[in-house]
């Protein structure tokens, strides 16, 4: 039986303050008996950390563990602050940062090396929906970003379905979109890893998942929980998909 896990990617949003109030406010409700994960600026984990309240993650890492890389954040030094969770791949990164799956796989490499946990996004452009490439599109996506992972790295991983034309546009994907890319999702990696590596593997849905449909997507076949950003922001709405869960 996999457990759910819901992440709240607050991406560049709210200043300090505001963020480490919403942050205080999901902490005090009772444990949900899923995984919660929160994912505020990098530049509040630390602080957070201290408050010992809900896991947190981090939204970017460097790919490798330390060195004369001016700016950037090292596994290992959010390792050192309790951070658990690091997202690799998401498709602002990859869209705005030039991330290709290469870069993506160093990440990932240097990220499970160095004890964190990895939500690893991936997801397709509308045009490759449009010509009925994505299947193909997110396979080439997750064959280079897992190459030298291995079975026991996997364990550390959790794959995010983010199809970039869902994201942040109010418009989610059906069931049938969603439950077909799991189900794919699963297989490809039931045919790399095996069936009991597969069937451990969350899969989580992200991209325009609010408190209307939180509910219906996360009961669809082979969704193990999901990754919200604009409906993460506030607490009531964010609250109501934490109980759809
Ligand atoms: P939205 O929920 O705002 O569409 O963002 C999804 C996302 O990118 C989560 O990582």
């Amino acid at each position: 039986m996999r457990k759910k896990f819901l992440g709240a990617n607050w991406k560049m949003n709210l200043a300090y303050q505001k963020s480490k109030d919403l942050y205080t406010e999901l902490s005090s409700l009772s444990p949900p008996s899923s995984e919660l994960v929160i994912f505020p600026s990098t530049l509040f984990l630390s602080e957070f950390a201290s408050l010992n309240g809900l896991p947190l993650g981090a939204q970017d890492v460097h790919f490798e563990t330390y060195g004369a890389f001016t700016g950037s954040v090292s596994p290992l030094q959010l390792k050192s602050i309790s951070c658990e969770y690091v997202l690799i791949g998401h498709s602002e990164r990859r869209q705005y940062f030039n991330e290709n799956n290469v870069l993506v796989n160093l990440k990932l490499k240097c990220a499970i090396q160095s004890g964190l946990k990895v939500i690893f996004c991936c997801g397709e452009p509308y045009e490759n929906r449009k010509s009925s490439t994505h299947l193909s599109f997110v396979l080439a996506q997750i064959k280079a970003a897992f190459n030298e992972i291995n079975e026991t790295d996997l364990k550390n991983c959790i794959i995010a379905y983010e199809p970039i034309w869902a994201i942040g546009t109010g418009l989610n994907a059906s069931q049938v979109e969603i439950e077909e890319m799991h189900g794919f999702i699963r297989e490809s990696f039931s045919n790399s890893y095996g069936t009991d590596a597969a069937d451990g593997l969350r899969i989580i849905y992200g991209g325009s998942c609010n408190q209307d449909n939180a509910s219906a997507i996360f009961s669809y076949k082979d969704v193990d929980g999901g990754l919200v950003g604009a409906a993460s922001l506030d607490f009531e709405s964010f609250q109501k998909i934490i109980t759809a869960l």
